[in-house]
Order: structure tokens, then C-alpha cells, then sequence
């Protein structure tokens, strides 16, 4: 809460210097994935909550015909004309002018806007920063404008403006979170119809701790894309059995099974990797309901395998810290998360454990990659809001 309450105040007082204004403040929250990855776009399900790790924005009208933001971590600012959304803008900008053009879209973008924003959700970790600034301004334009957009609306917006700006295909998932996230809770949500249910996150003693391998490596964006459309293929030869297929949702594990040989083996791998990974979505809500820790823990391995060996995102220094959990009985389970090829491991731990946990992962894995880990403790938090009370 201290750290939410910093970032806000430094925005603010940021936004009165710059602007002497006075702004309306609003928050956006990162997300993490218990499990369910790379099927929101294949109509699957997945397993997200949003967390304590945000992006502050402080935001007025400013009645010019120009959009001027400013970052307070880069210190940089950009100035965008109401009138031309153009694209030859630093890059963190471009998410929210990508945001800005959906509205503009939809002719409900009346007046230019200032935006003051900081955060402290490491960028390239997997945790969603991007979605948080997409969905961040979403709400606070839907607010000041007056709009009335319901918040599915502005979650499709914002990830539109991944797709147009950031050109990564991205499914709901981060979004959704972003905008929909609760407080302790971590949500069900179904990608074909857009519904979700919420239930509590209960470790006893244990609890979930990020690692970062402060990684990113550059193919992460195109990889994304090509999963997709290797997907795309694994449908479009499954629905030659079964018109009814309409997404890999709705390949069944009989029919995987039955294909081994059909002629597209990369395609093939994704698609029996989506299959189970869907499957695995079920089983992981059954046993976090059954308090069946165990079992999760199980699951998280079986998702790393997959995504390691059949889906080919992972990478070597998520590998390496996956595998380091193995001999540990304290450990439940481990997997890289999120889109891969970087960013952080989720770890199901005893707590007692996790001083003593630090210590050993960080020795190794320095001595392996010459580069330190980073670790978070997980908190669940609020979706994407306006903050109404005043702060000092
Ligand atoms: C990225 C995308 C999400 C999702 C995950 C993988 O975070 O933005 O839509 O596909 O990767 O689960």
C-alpha cells in the first residue's frame, strides 16, 4: 500500500508542476497466471490475478489539441497531436496512442488529455506492464470523458492497441486481469465467452514466489506470433475431422492422440501441448477447491514441461531455475509464466522456506548466468480504478 500510495503522490505532484493543474489519479495493476498458458487465444481457459506491482497515472484534460505524456521512471515525455495519431513515437508511448486510437475509432475522443504515469512492474518480466498502461488510461479517458464503456469493452480496447501499436497478437488474458482483478482473489476465466469466476487464494503454509531472470530475450514478440498461427494450422487440420472445430478448445484428447502422424509435426507439438494445457486448467481449479496442494504443484511441473518441450517458449535460465526446485521437498512446484523466452518462474513454496530458498537460488544462478535473480512476494490486488481520496 506504501508503495501505491508513493506512486501516486509523485505523480500528482509531478502532474501540479508541470501542468498546475490539478489531475484525477487512477491505478492499473500487473498480473500473474497460477496456469493456463497460450490458451487465451486458443478459446481456452486460464487462471489470473492481478497484483500488487502497478502503474500510477495522473490525468486532466487539458482543452489543447495535443496529448503530452511523461513517464516518471524513463524521464521522458512525448507530445502526440489530437489530430494524427502517429506512430513514430518512443516506444512506451506507442501503447497508450494505441489506446488513444481505439477511442478515436469509435469517435469519443473529445479533447487532448495530460498523462503523468510511474509504476514499479518490472518491465520484461512477464507480469504485464503493458497491459497495465494500455488499461490504465483505458478507464481513466473512459472517466474524464465521461463515456460509460463497460469494462469488457475497455479490456477489448486495450488489447487492441497491443495488436495495432505493439504488434504483438496477444490474447485477453493480460487485460482482462488488469481490469478485473480482486482483491485475495485469483479468477476463472472462460476466453470463448468472456465469463469468469472468482475464489480465493488459499496456501496454508505455503505461498507463491516470482523469480526473475531478469531475461528477455528479443524473439519473445515474433515466437508469440508464429504460436499463434502454428495453432491456427493445428485447427484448420483437426477441422477436416470434425466441422465443429472451431479452436483448439475443441480438439478433443482422443482426437491428438489418434493423428501422432499427421504431416505437420511442429503444428502438431503446439496443438498436444494446448490440448493438456486446457485440461490441466480444470484439474488445477479442482485441486486448489480440494486444497490438494500437491496436486498443483504437479500440474505447475507438467505445464513447465510443456511449455519447455512441446510449445518451445522457455528459455535456458527459466529451465535452470525450474530444475533447481526439483530436489526440494519444500518446493510444491515451479514453472516459467506468461508469454516465455524470459521474464519470471511462479514457485508454490513452503513459507518457512522461502529465506533459505533465496539464498540457494541466487548463489546458483549467479553462478551459472553471471547475473542476479530477482524475487517477489505475490499479493493480490484490485483491478485497473480511480483513486478518490486525496493523498498527502
Ligand atoms: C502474453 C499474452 C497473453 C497470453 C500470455 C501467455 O502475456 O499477452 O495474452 O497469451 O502471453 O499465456
Amino acid at each position: 500500500m506504501k508503495n501505491q500510495n508513493s506512486l501516486l503522490n509523485q505523480v500528482k505532484t509531478t502532474f501540479t508542476e508541470y501542468y498546475q493543474s490539478e489531475p484525477r489519479l487512477f491505478v492499473a495493476p500487473g498480473r500473474i497466471n497460477i496456469i493456463g498458458e497460450h490458451t487465451d487465444y486458443n478459446d481456452g481457459f486460464v487462471l489470473p490475478a492481478a497484483i500488487d506491482k502497478q502503474i500510477a497515472f495522473a490525468v486532466a484534460k487539458n482543452n489543447l489539441n495535443c496529448f503530452r505524456f511523461y513517464s516518471t521512471d524513463f524521464k521522458e515525455s512525448e507530445k502526440v497531436s489530437t489530430l494524427d495519431l502517429g506512430q513514430d513515437i518512443k516506444l512506451w508511448a506507442q501503447y497508450l496512442v494505441g489506446v488513444l486510437a481505439q477511442f478515436k475509432k469509435i469517435d469519443k475522443l473529445d479533447s487532448g488529455f495530460d498523462v503523468i504515469f510511474g509504476g514499479d512492474i518490472p518491465v520484461g518480466a512477464g507480469l504485464s506492464s503493458s497491459a497495465a498502461l494500455e488499461c490504465g488510461l483505458a478507464k481513466a479517458i473512459n472517466v474524464l470523458s465521461d463515456l460509460k464503456l463497460s469494462d469488457i469493452e475497455l479490456v477489448k480496447m486495450a488489447q487492441k492497441a497491443e495488436h495495432e501499436y505493439a504488434g504483438v497478437m496477444c490474447g485477453i488474458m493480460d487485460q482482462y486481469a488488469s481490469v478485473f482483478g480482486k482483491k485475495n482473489q485469483v479468477f476463472k476465466l472462460d476466453c470463448r465467452d468472456n465469463t469468469h469466476k472468482y475464489f480465493p487464494l488459499e496456501l496454508g503454509d505455503y505461498e507463491l514466489l516470482l523469480v526473475n531472470t531478469n531475461v528477455k530475450h528479443s524473439l519473445a514478440s515474433s515466437e508469440y506470433n508464429l504460436r499463434r498461427e502454428e495453432c491456427e494450422r493445428g485447427v484448420q487440420y483437426f477441422k477436416t475431422f470434425d466441422a465443429d472445430i472451431n479452436a483448439l478448445r475443441d480438439v478433443s484428447k482422443e482426437l491428438i492422440e489418434a493423428h501422432v502422424d499427421q504431416p505437420d509435426p511442429v503444428s502438431y507439438q503446439r496443438s498436444k501441448f494446448m490440448v493438456e494445457e486446457i485440461a490441466r486448467v480444470g484439474q488445477a481449479t479442482g485441486a486448489m477447491e480440494n486444497n490438494d496442494l500437491h496436486l498443483l504443484g504437479e500440474l505447475l511441473y507438467q505445464t513447465h514441461d510443456g511449455l519447455s518441450k512441446l510449445y518451445e517458449v522457455s528459455c535456458h535460465e527459466l529451465d535452470f531455475l525450474v530444475e533447481l526446485t526439483k530436489p526440494l521437498n519444500q518446493v510444491l512446484g515451479s514453472r516459467m509464466m506468461g508469454g516465455g523466452f524470459g521474464g519470471c518462474t511462479l514457485n508454490l513454496l513452503k513459507k518457512s522456506f522461502i529465506p533459505e530458498f533465496k539464498e540457494m537460488v541466487k548463489f546458483e544462478y549467479e553462478k551459472q548466468f553471471s547475473k542476479s535473480p530477482d524475487f517477489y512476494g505475490v499479493h493480490l490486488s484490485d483491478g485497473a480504478r480511480e483513486f478518490n481520496y486525496e493523498i498527502s
